[in-house]
């Protein structure tokens, strides 16, 4: 499924998760597509993987870490000759140094970058933009919280502006998986509510089509959210508060 045949980009390059997505969503080659992350080897791999299928693939620096995300070098990145037609933001980390950086990186650099790049699509008059957001961004987590409000304040950000994105042609999809098995949950029992990154790509790719602002992963995370919000916390078991 191709949303749109301009740009594709996707932040946080490295990420397993991310790449799924976006691949599950780029068509066919040729098109541009820019891998905006930390140089790792993990990003450079999914770069090759990309030329060696035939698209045309940039690299640029981005870091949440770096005051007001780190956006700049992105931006600039981002010429006039890059039309986004598709963004896939996968920037997390649930092991930040801090809780002030945990909030900075997985929250406020986040909402920046959503609020830029859907001012840019929309000034285009088109494009789609897919935010891997959490279920822990509906249900905050106290064993995670500064990662469950990092995502909470990003998550709310591409809610809040979906309806004048929508008016300006531009679509917002807000992903909200449970437990994915990639590099972020390595070693970390699987809960019941399990997914993967196929999984996950998969149902983006459909919910596209049908112009949906939510989806949840496994679908019946959602319903587990709204039992787990109305128990009261001593019925909760403790991986789950
Ligand atoms: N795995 C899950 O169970 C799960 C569940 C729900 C939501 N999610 C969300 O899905 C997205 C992708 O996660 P994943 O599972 O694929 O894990 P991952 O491989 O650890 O991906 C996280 C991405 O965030 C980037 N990142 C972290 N800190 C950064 C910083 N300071 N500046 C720039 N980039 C930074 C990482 O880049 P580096 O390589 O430079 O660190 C990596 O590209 C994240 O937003 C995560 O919160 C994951």
């Amino acid at each position: 499924m191709t949303p749109d045949t301009g740009t594709a980009l996707l932040v946080g390059g490295s990420s397993q998760l991310g790449f799924a997505v976006l691949t599950g969503l780029l068509g066919p080659p040729p098109r541009r597509v820019v891998l905006a992350g930390r140089p790792s080897e993990e990003l450079w791999r999914h770069a090759d993987q990309l030329r060696d299928l035939g698209y045309q693939v940039s690299t640029t620096q981005y870091d949440a870490s770096l005051p007001l995300g780190g956006i700049d070098p992105l931006l600039e990145h981002l010429t006039a000759e890059h039309r986004l037609g598709l963004v896939v933001i996968a920037v997390g980390t649930m092991t930040a140094a801090s809780f002030a950086d945990s909030l900075a990186v997985n929250g406020l650099a986040v909402a920046v970058l959503v609020q830029a790049l859907v001012l840019r699509m929309s000034t285009a008059g088109s494009g789609q933009l897919v935010l891997l957001s959490s279920a822990a961004a509906a249900r905050p987590r106290r064993s995670v919280m500064a990662y469950s409000l990092g995502k909470q304040l990003a998550d709310s950000t591409a809610l809040l502006l979906a309806p004048a994105a929508a008016a300006a042609g531009v679509r917002v999809l807000v992903v909200r998986p449970a437990f994915v098995t990639t590099r972020m949950t390595e070693g970390l029992d699987r809960p019941a509510l399990w997914t993967t990154p196929a999984k996950v790509a998969s149902r983006v790719a459909r919910a596209i089509p049908g112009h949906r602002v939510v989806v949840w992963v496994p679908r019946t995370t959602a319903l587990a959210v709204r039992v787990l919000r109305r128990l009261p916390s001593v019925l909760v078991p403790p991986s789950l508060r």
